[in-house]
C-alpha cells in the first residue's frame, strides 16, 4: 500500500486542489464510481465555486448526458435518469424550512441513485440527512474542495482512484 494512501487514510477530512472544470469533472466523476447507491451529498459553497461543474461531471460518470444537467435554481429539484437516477437540489431561493419540506426533498426515492444538493447549509435540518459534504472555494481562479461526512463514506473515496491521482489534486488528509 503506498505511503501517501495510509497517511491520508487515517484522517477524518480531507482537501482536494482542481485547476481547471475539465479537472473538477473528472474528479467528480471519479467520486460517483466510488460512492455507495443512496449516498446524498451536500455542495457548499458561493456562486461560481463549480457546485455544478461537479454535479456535471458526477452525472457524467453515471452516463448522464452533460446537457442534461442544468442549474436548478428555479425547478429546485432535477431528476436526471442515466444508470441510475440522480436527483440535483439547489436550495439558493428556498427561504425556510417549511418551504424545504414543500419541495419533496424528504420525499424522494434515491436508494438506488443519488441526491446532490447547492446550498444545504442555508438548512439545519440537513446536516443529518446528508452523508457527505464538500465544500468549495476559490484561490486565485483554482478551487480547492475539502471533503468531510460519515466515516464509512469518506472510507469509500479515500479506496477510490482519487488517491492514485493523489499528486495531481494534491490531496491534504
Ligand atoms: N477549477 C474549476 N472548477 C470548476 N469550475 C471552474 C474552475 N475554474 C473555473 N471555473 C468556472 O467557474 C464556473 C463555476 O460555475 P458553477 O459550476 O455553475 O458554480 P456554482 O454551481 O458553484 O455556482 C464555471 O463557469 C466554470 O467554467
Ligand atoms: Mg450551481
Amino acid at each position: 500500500m503506498p505511503k501517501q494512501h495510509k497517511r491520508v487514510k487515517s484522517s477524518k477530512h480531507f482537501k482536494l486542489f482542481i485547476k481547471t472544470p475539465a479537472e473538477m469533472m473528472h474528479m467528480a466523476g471519479t467520486i460517483a464510481k466510488a460512492l455507495p447507491a443512496g449516498t446524498f451529498i451536500g455542495l457548499i459553497g458561493e456562486l461560481g465555486a463549480g457546485k455544478t461543474t461537479f454535479v456535471k461531471g458526477f452525472a457524467a460518470a453515471l452516463k448522464i448526458q452533460k446537457d442534461a444537467v442544468t442549474s436548478p435554481t428555479f425547478t429546485i429539484i432535477n431528476e436526471y435518469n442515466g444508470a441510475v437516477p440522480v436527483f440535483h437540489a439547489d436550495l439558493y431561493r428556498i427561504g425556510s424550512d417549511d418551504e424545504l419540506a414543500r419541495t419533496g426533498i424528504y420525499d424522494l426515492t434515491v436508494d438506488k441513485g443519488f441526491l446532490l444538493v447547492e446550498w444545504p447549509e442555508k438548512f439545519k435540518s440537513l446536516a443529518n440527512y446528508l452523508d457527505l459534504f464538500l465544500i468549495f472555494s476559490i484561490k486565485k481562479g483554482s478551487r480547492s474542495i475539502r471533503i468531510k461526512g460519515k466515516k464509512e463514506i469518506l472510507r469509500e473515496i479515500e479506496n477510490s482512484k482519487i488517491f492514485k491521482r493523489g499528486r495531481k489534486y494534491g490531496i491534504s488528509g
